[in-house]
């Protein structure tokens, strides 16, 4: 049933901007040994959306450069790759999230900042881990994007945010997964999984945004269930989704799965709850 109403989802998507070509060409660049700075910072103008999210963002203190900047250039020299990638890869998001998603509770900015603060929690633990710069970009593009089927549901079905409370009053001991389920047939994750598949990103990203709410599915990997587990920290936060006020099953071994454990997560929540405040800051 799930393909079916994903079929007819994906009939209307093609208005949704695919994932920019900005975005994909600078990352390629930041792949290579040497970066050229200057054909970045061409990459990077040629979307002025994208490149004033740039700034805006490299100058809120969540990313603690140590002066202000107005230039592309001088920001990629202040920053290391795998910042400059974090940060391009936030604002791609914001070309996203820039529309209420009434359906599901949020305002434009709740769900950027949702998105972005889900990655700095990736982040801190990808830092944390020692993880490889591959799986560091994995990780970065899936936890960001990782609410993405939230769009293309607003967008593309007729969803009302008190068929939720409804479904949900008359069904307390459901998850919010079970309420999307009834109320649409598909769930968010599985949709924004799926959108990613079809923008051709690799298994191990769409993999993970699909299992993100899945209690079964999230222990699969190690960027999967570190992907869940930054959306738990950032609810945690009280920076929710939405409706959806983190009402979702999680598995016992997530921590495990994940290479953490609860000290270590004591460790890092404060820096995440710090370069939230900060970049809190940006959105007031
Ligand atoms: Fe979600
Ligand atoms: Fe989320």
């Amino acid at each position: 049933m799930s393909e079916f109403i994903l079929e007819k989802i994906f009939e209307k998507v093609d208005n949704l901007p695919p994932f920019p070509k900005t975005a994909q060409r600078a990352l390629e660049l930041l792949r290579e040994d040497e970066v050229d700075y200057k054909s970045l910072e061409e990459i990077v103008k040629s979307d002025p959306a994208i490149a004033a999210n740039f700034l805006k963002l490299v100058n809120s203190a969540a990313f603690s450069l140590p002066q202000k900047v107005d230039s592309l250039l001088k920001a990629f020299m202040l920053l290391g790759v795998d910042q400059i990638k974090f940060i391009l890869l936030a604002s791609v998001s914001g070309k996203y999230f820039s529309k209420d998603l009434t359906g599901y509770g949020l305002s434009a900015e709740d769900i950027w900042l949702h998105s972005i603060v889900c990655g700095i929690a990736a982040e801190e633990i990808a830092h944390e881990l020692k993880l490889s710069v591959e799986k560091k970009e994995s990780l970065y593009i899936a936890s960001i994007l990782h609410d993405l089927g939230k769009i293309v549901l607003d967008l593309y079905t007729n969803l009302e945010e008190k068929r939720f409370h409804q479904i949900s009053e008359e069904n307390p001991k459901w998850d919010f997964m079970q309420i999307e389920w009834l109320a649409l047939g598909v769930d968010h994750g599985m949709v924004g999984g799926y959108l990613l598949k079809r923008w051709k990103f690799p298994e191990e990203i769409y993999f993970a945004v699909r299992a993100h709410h899945d209690p079964d599915l999230m222990v699969q990997s190690k960027v999967s269930a570190i992907v869940a587990l930054s959306n738990i920290i950032v609810s945690l936060l009280g920076i929710t989704g939405g409706v959806d006020a983190f009402n979702y099953k999680v598995p016992e071994n997530l921590l495990e799965v994940s290479g953490l454990d609860s000290k270590t997560i004591e460790k890092i929540l404060p820096r995440i709850y710090r370069r939230t405040l900060l970049l809190g800051r940006l959105f007031v």
